[in-house]
């Protein structure tokens, strides 16, 4: 029985402000979860925590920078909960042409997107002091593809899978599974905000064999999935969730 798996456990969600991760902090509240979630946000983040009226006490909503890993701990430490599942979602994905992308701007984007990410697995792992732990990258088909303009999103999201391959050879001993998912084109805010006319979505969305986009809800299942009690077994795995686009050469 994995039923209340969830109910005794609590997880910790990067950029859940929005997106895909304000779907994966719902989605594991929905499975009885208690979580807790950071953003640069601010004004995002309120949104959530008062939407989240039904769930007393089990979400914990914080302003902070993935970057900044003793103040993500810090807040952690006040609200004074232990994580058993983090998920690396908060990502930047500013579109720029390689011969225009500045070393700062590389710099930044493999920070947030990958070093951060491997700074709070670490920094999770001292703080589980031997229990269960189970990290869920959030990854992306950039992972495998070459989409131009985006290469150093593509480099920083290969570079996230290379790790969540090593980091679950390296810690299974500790009891930690570290697994990823590498969604496809998913119609979120960002996407939103991006203004594209109804032609373009189209054919961006026509690109995989299901033809169209992915909504949050359709990733956030498959990381609740490698996060819960049926992937037990599964570690270092990248779950494509991509509606067949890697497959449509
Ligand atoms: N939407 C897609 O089509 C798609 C496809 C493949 C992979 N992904 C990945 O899914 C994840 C979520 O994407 P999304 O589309 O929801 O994007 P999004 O920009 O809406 O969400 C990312 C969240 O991370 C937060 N964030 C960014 N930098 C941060 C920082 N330094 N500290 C704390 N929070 C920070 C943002 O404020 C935002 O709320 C990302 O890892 C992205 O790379 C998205």
């Amino acid at each position: 029985m994995t039923g209340d798996y969830f109910a005794t456990r609590t997880a910790l969600v990067t950029g859940g402000a929005r997106g895909i991760g304000r779907a994966i902090v719902r989605r594991l509240l929905a499975e009885g979860a208690r979580v807790a979630t950071c953003d640069v946000r601010e004004r995002d983040l309120e949104l959530l925590q008062a939407a989240a009226g039904d769930t007393p006490g089990r979400l914990a909503c914080f302003t902070a920078d993935v970057r900044d890993t003793e103040q993500v701990v810090a807040a952690l430490d006040r609200i004074g909960w232990p994580v058993d599942i983090l998920v690396n979602n908060a990502a930047l994905a500013p579109r720029i042409p390689s011969l225009e992308l500045s070393p700062a701007q590389f710099d930044l984007v493999l920070d947030v997107n990958v070093a951060s990410a491997f700074r709070l697995a670490r920094a999770m792992v001292e703080r589980a002091r031997g229990a269960e732990l189970s990290i869920v990258n959030v990854a992306s088909v950039n992972a495998l593809t070459g989409q131009p303009e985006m290469a150093h999103y593509n480099a920083s999201k290969a570079a996230l899978l290379s790790l969540t391959r090593t980091l679950a050879v390296e810690w299974a001993c500790l009891g930690v599974r570290v697994n990823a998912v590498c969604p496809g084109s998913t119609w979120t805010d960002a996407w939103e905000e991006g203004g594209w006319d109804a032609e373009t979505k189209e054919r961006l969305a026509a690109k995989n064999p299901l033809r169209r986009f992915a909504r949050p809800e359709e990733i956030a299942g498959p990381v609740v999935f490698l996060a819960g009690p049926d992937a037990t077994f599964v570690t270092g795995h990248g779950l494509v969730v991509d509606g067949g686009l890697t497959l449509a050469v």
